[in-house]
């Protein structure tokens, strides 16, 4: 199946660059949440990413500005904002990215069971929660799969496609193409606890982690050594902020009560989002953000 037409359903720290790198491959793709202010920062994410992408090829003179400008243009044009379920009559993929929490996921993959054609694939990017349960929300778990993004996502090429017990062969291979026609790097993993990449970054991470809680030793410190030593692009305190704190914890927990001890959850992390502090999308968790 081709895909004329995408939607995002969430637009917060994933979602509004997940509707870019869509654009950016010139399908159509509406972008909701549940707050005009939460659309309009998804929106100028995109918006940022763009320009930033254009002005990189005008820096090397592969493009002109006015055609820059013109192309920056053209795919925040096929982007639009919503916050109902408007425009999903006719979409033919949904990718939901709204907070990890199973009732939340269900709630919205029932009403896009109901807002969106037959035939669409309803897609989630999800970090590790069942397809198959988030499925059992629709009529249609068969077209129900894992699409999961990396932060951050105009960025990082691999998508991890999940196929839950029930998903079927030809909505796998959908999502497959799909990933490539967004210019993506797809490889297929099957349903368990984090999938393949979280599952292996959250055993590195919760090692930084343990020791931070452990030795009282600052983030900072922690974080400096990781980047100056060449360990990683940034280091696990930091990377948490920008992802979102409340998503970490959560991750951390799930994968904690799967495979038990040698998973961990950061204790400081969990005291910052019992205080609302969830990183850069609130303006401060391990650090300050502007
Ligand atoms: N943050 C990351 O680095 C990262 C990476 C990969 C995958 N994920 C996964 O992506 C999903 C979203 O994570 P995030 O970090 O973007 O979360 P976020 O909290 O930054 O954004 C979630 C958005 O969903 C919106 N929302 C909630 N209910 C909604 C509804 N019914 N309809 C429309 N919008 C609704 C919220 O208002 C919010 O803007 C999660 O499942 C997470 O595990 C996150």
């Amino acid at each position: 199946m081709f895909v004329f037409k995408a939607a995002v359903v969430g637009a917060g720290t994933m979602g509004g660059e997940i509707a870019q790198v869509i654009a950016a491959a010139d399908v159509p793709v509406v972008l909701k949440d549940v707050d005009q202010a939460l659309v309009d920062t998804g929106l100028e994410r995109a918006r940022s990413v763009t320009e930033r992408q254009l002005g990189k090829l005008v820096e090397r003179g592969r493009l002109g500005e006015d055609a820059a400008a013109e192309q920056a243009d053209a795919v925040l044009g096929r982007i639009r904002g919503t916050l109902g379920y408007d425009g999903f009559g006719d979409v033919d993929f949904v990718i939901e990215a709204v907070p990890e929490r199973i009732e939340v996921k269900q709630a919205v993959f029932a009403e896009l069971d109901a807002a969106t054609p037959g035939h669409a694939i309803l897609a989630s990017n999800t970090s590790g929660l069942s397809i198959a349960e988030i499925g059992d929300a629709t009529t249609r778990p068969e077209k129900v799969v894992g699409f999961h993004f990396f932060w951050p996502a105009a960025t990082m090429r691999l998508i991890e496609v999940v196929e839950g017990d029930e998903t079927a062969p030809e909505t796998v291979q959908t999502a497959v193409n799909f990933a490539q026609a967004i210019r993506k790097q797809p490889i297929r993993c099957g349903e368990c606890p984090g999938f393949v990449v979280n599952r292996i970054l959250n055993a590195l991470a919760g090692e930084y982690w343990r020791y931070q809680d452990e030795s009282g030793v600052e983030v900072e410190a922690i974080d400096a050594y990781v980047t100056e030593h060449e360990l990683g692009p940034m280091g696990p305190f930091r990377l948490s902020d920008m992802t979102g704190l409340d998503t970490s914890v959560k991750v951390a927990r799930d994968l904690r009560d799967a495979y038990g001890d040698r998973m961990y959850v950061h204790q400081g992390m969990e005291r910052l989002v019992e205080q609302g502090h969830l990183g850069r999308k609130t303006g401060r968790g391990f650090y300050e953000h502007g």
